[in-house]
């Protein structure tokens, strides 16, 4: 049994997650995050450190335990900005040094994949993970010492995220949720540039194409609703490629993008045509969040400690360098 809390910072939010594995179960899921538009990665980095005491101490309350009671301090040690990543690289190095309790470094591509796994109860399924940075198309293949995450296809330039939020801010909104919520009322299809490569994905000329669309006067909500689509089946298509070819029978999505609700509609209808198992976590374990950290910390164990001096950040850490 072991109570491993998890430390989140690669991007826009500062995470501490605690969970049991006796009991299978989270005990707490704190979070918050930076505010502004788009990720400044210093000024992002000086909110996380300044907000992590606040929601470490949270977690432990909502938890009921102390640090004392924590037997393993997991920490995202990469994919993810530099200056974000330091924050949960020193605050993991303090807190063992302060506790005198064991550091693993965790992969943050493969925490969400994992939390995904538990939460939807899948055992070996074919993942799509879409968030801000990444696009990825993952099968998870056993190997003599663990299981290890291969990428069959992936964004050849920007992850969707961040294609949907450059795209909201060239249109004056904020971010992707604009882009969804516009999306919601638009009605006619513009057909838009359409871009797959076997099993990758590419979005810069959807997103020029789609600049262009609203420059020429377009009705910007007929437009979200076309980038939606468009992209969403970019991906359905990379998505039921993989699946034909990998024959699983279960599909999840996670990562931040998977919380939009036709996105979860489109693949859940690309797993009901292959006769798949569809399954979404909750939109708590989608977000980035310390909680899915901690679960994977769980996962290893002790014995994948790593010594203080090597708690650095890898900010290009690959999916399938990551044994579990
Ligand atoms: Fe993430």
């Amino acid at each position: 049994m072991t109570i491993c809390l998890g430390i989140e910072s690669t991007a826009h939010t500062v995470g501490v997650g605690i969970f049991d594995s006796g009991k299978r179960k989270v005990l707490a899921n704190e979070r918050r995050t930076f505010p502004e538009s788009g990720i400044h990665p210093r000024k992002a980095a000086d909110f996380q450190s300044e907000e992590f005491e606040g929601v470490l101490n949270a977690a432990l309350e909502r938890a009921g335990v102390g640090v004392k009671d924590v037997d393993l301090i997991a920490f995202s040690q990469g994919p993810g900005l530099g200056a974000c990543l330091r924050i949960s690289c020193v605050a993991a190095r303090a807190l063992s040094l302060a506790c005198g309790k064991p550091v693993i470094g965790v992969n943050h591509c493969v925490a969400h994949i994992e939390i995904s796994k538990f939460m939807t109860r899948t055992k070996d399924p074919l993942v799509v993970y879409v968030s801000g940075g990444n696009t990825q198309i993952i099968v998870g293949q056993k190997e003599a010492k663990g299981l290890r995450y291969h990428v069959m296809g992936e964004t050849l330039d920007t992850g969707l995220g961040n294609f949907l939020d450059v795209f909201a801010r060239e249109i004056g909104e904020r971010d992707a949720r604009d882009i969804e919520r516009l999306a919601s009322q638009g009605r006619n299809f513009i057909p838009l540039p359409y871009t797959v490569k076997g099993m990758d994905l590419i979005f810069g000329g959807l997103l020029t194409g789609s600049i262009r669309k609203f420059k020429g006067g377009a009705n910007k909500e007929d437009l979200c609703f076309s980038v939606q689509e468009t992209s969403y089946s970019m991906l359905c298509e990379a998505a039921e490629r993989a699946l034909a070819l990998t024959k699983k029978k279960e599909l999840i999505v996670c990562g931040g993008v998977a919380q939009n609700k036709r996105l979860q509609a489109m693949l859940g209808k690309v797993a009901e045509d292959w006769g798949c198992r569809f399954g979404v976590a909750p939109n708590e374990f989608n977000g980035d969040n310390g909680a899915m950290i901690a679960y994977v910390g769980c996962l290893l164990g002790k014995r994948r400690a790593i010594p203080l001096e090597k708690c650095l950040p890898i900010q290009k850490f690959r999916t399938d360098a990551f044994l579990v």
